[in-house]
């Protein structure tokens, strides 16, 4: 997929945001929904998918493997086919901007005996697969083409993996969840070992299937999370709950507006999630779940949020996992607060979709707000009085880059332009005009920056 011609546009100041509203379907749920459905016998039907780029990828890889997904009616369908089922695609498969798709793939695909290529786009073929494919291939997995740690690869699997116990030396799901999958393909028991709590979603959903996950606190307070090889998945009925990664940016943008009051409803309260939504809280924001309820497996709750007066605050490293995609969001509304926000243990913001921590200082500091970076430390010098903005933010191809500062712009004295939108539609196609419909001003660029 290319995005050849960008689409800057321009936030400006805002009258108060009002409303009740849901935004799309959580992004890790859909894809797992896909994966887990393809690996299940029968049928798997999914209400409220995220319909997004990345996602849609995930589903044309899975049809591409001989598991069949597409919607009928409001629901997507997945035929799946089994636990090592799959079969060998035509051509390459595509992901996009997706490190979500590419990884946990790659661990489905360690179980297969065939060879594979799999190819994404700029941002996607700059990022780390070592990460994943190291201990991949201590369970039998070749690369047999490719640099080995960058996408394009090519890899070639085996129909029975030897299990492993591996100690994560990064808090990732996306690297616990590969190994899982690798792992429903090894006779006996998979062990992944994992220091601070990422995301649970494959624990959660991979029980949901059918199979057999067990997660233990062992002497050290680390998780030691098993799965036992070989189980018969069965195609299962999901509700995906709204993304509280999306939801995030609404959230943010009722904070900082005054006058505003905004409700999103149904959106993931995972506590393996919510790291944001504590912190706001934290800084003083008045932020509350209502309604809390479950909706198959998962919490969910009504998340309402009014313009507050905001204070910094040090948010501590353990927190990182449960809050990883909203430090660029934080970080713009931490130039509102007063006084300083520390944000610790930021490593893992240099390996996303683009490297989040420069994207972000940049960004902060071309719209005159003062950021340090030591390490994985970044601090944000709170200007209470209003930040000026009126800078260009460069996005790098990052989705999540160009939502925080386009919500950013909303508060600020002079508009803040964001070179390029086109990347919003790999997580969140409906934000600008949600965004507009609570009552965001935003102005298209013609011309090309
Ligand atoms: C995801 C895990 C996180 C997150 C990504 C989605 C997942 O990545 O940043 O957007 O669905 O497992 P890491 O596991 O690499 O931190």
């Amino acid at each position: 997929m290319s995005h050849a011609s960008p689409k800057p546009l321009a936030s400006c100041k805002s009258p108060a945001l009002k409303g009740r509203l849901t935004v799309p379907g959580d992004k890790s749920i859909s894809h797992r929904a896909l994966l887990f459905g393809a690996l299940s016998l029968g049928t798997t039907r999914i209400s409220g998918l995220l319909e997004a780029e990345d996602v849609i990828n995930t589903a044309k890889s899975v049809t591409a493997l001989g598991a069949p997904a597409a919607k009928e009616g409001d629901e997507w369908v997945v035929k799946g086919r089994g636990v090592g089922g799959l079969k060998q695609p035509e051509g390459p498969l595509d992901f996009g901007n997706s490190g979500t798709g590419t990884r946990l793939m790659m661990g489905v695909l360690a179980g297969h005996d065939f060879t594979v290529e799999m190819v994404g786009d700029a941002s996607l073929s700059r990022r780390p697969m070592g990460r994943v494919l190291n201990p991949l291939k201590t369970m039998g997995l070749e690369v047999v083409a490719g640099e080995g740690d960058r996408l394009p690869l090519t890899v070639k699997g085996r129909a029975e993996l030897v299990p492993m116990t591996y100690e994560l030396p990064v808090p990732s799901a996306q690297v616990k969840s590969a190994i899982l999958l690798a792992g429903l393909h090894a006779e006996g028991e998979t062990t992944v070992v994992e220091a601070e709590a990422t995301r649970d979603h494959t624990e959660r959903m991979l029980r949901f299937f059918g199979a057999q996950v067990t997660a233990t606190p062992d002497d050290k307070g680390r998780t030691r999370i098993t799965v036992t090889g070989n189980p018969t998945l069965n195609g299962q009925t999901v509700r995906v709950p709204a993304d509280p990664s999306s939801a995030a940016f609404l959230i943010a943008a009722a904070v900082l507006v005054p006058g505003s009051d905004v409700t999103v409803e149904g959106v993931l309260i995972n506590p393996t999630r919510t790291g944001f939504y504590q912190t706001l809280r934290e800084m003083g924001a008045e932020v509350t779940f209502e309604n809390e309820r479950d909706q198959g497996g998962e919490p969910v709750a009504d998340i309402r949020a009014k313009a507050s007066t905001l204070h910094g605050v040090r948010v501590p490293p353990e927190r990182a996992p449960s809050m990883i995609d909203e430090y660029p969001m934080l970080a713009c509304v931490a130039s509102f607060a007063t006084g300083d926000t520390v944000m610790e243990g930021l490593a893992e913001l240099r390996v996303k979709e683009s490297d989040r921590l420069a994207a972000t200082a940049a960004g902060l500091e071309a719209n005159g707000v003062k950021t340090k970076i030591e390490g994985d430390t970044l601090t944000v010098h709170g200007t209470p009085g209003g930040v000026k903005g009126g800078g260009t933010v460069e996005t790098h191809l990052d989705h999540r880059i160009a939502m925080a500062f386009l919500i950013l712009g909303l508060a600020t004295e002079t508009p803040v332009t964001v070179d390029d939108t086109a990347m919003i539609a790999t997580s969140f196609p409906e934000f600008i005009g949600l965004m507009e419909g609570l009552g965001a001003n935003f102005k298209k660029q013609i011309e090309s920056i």
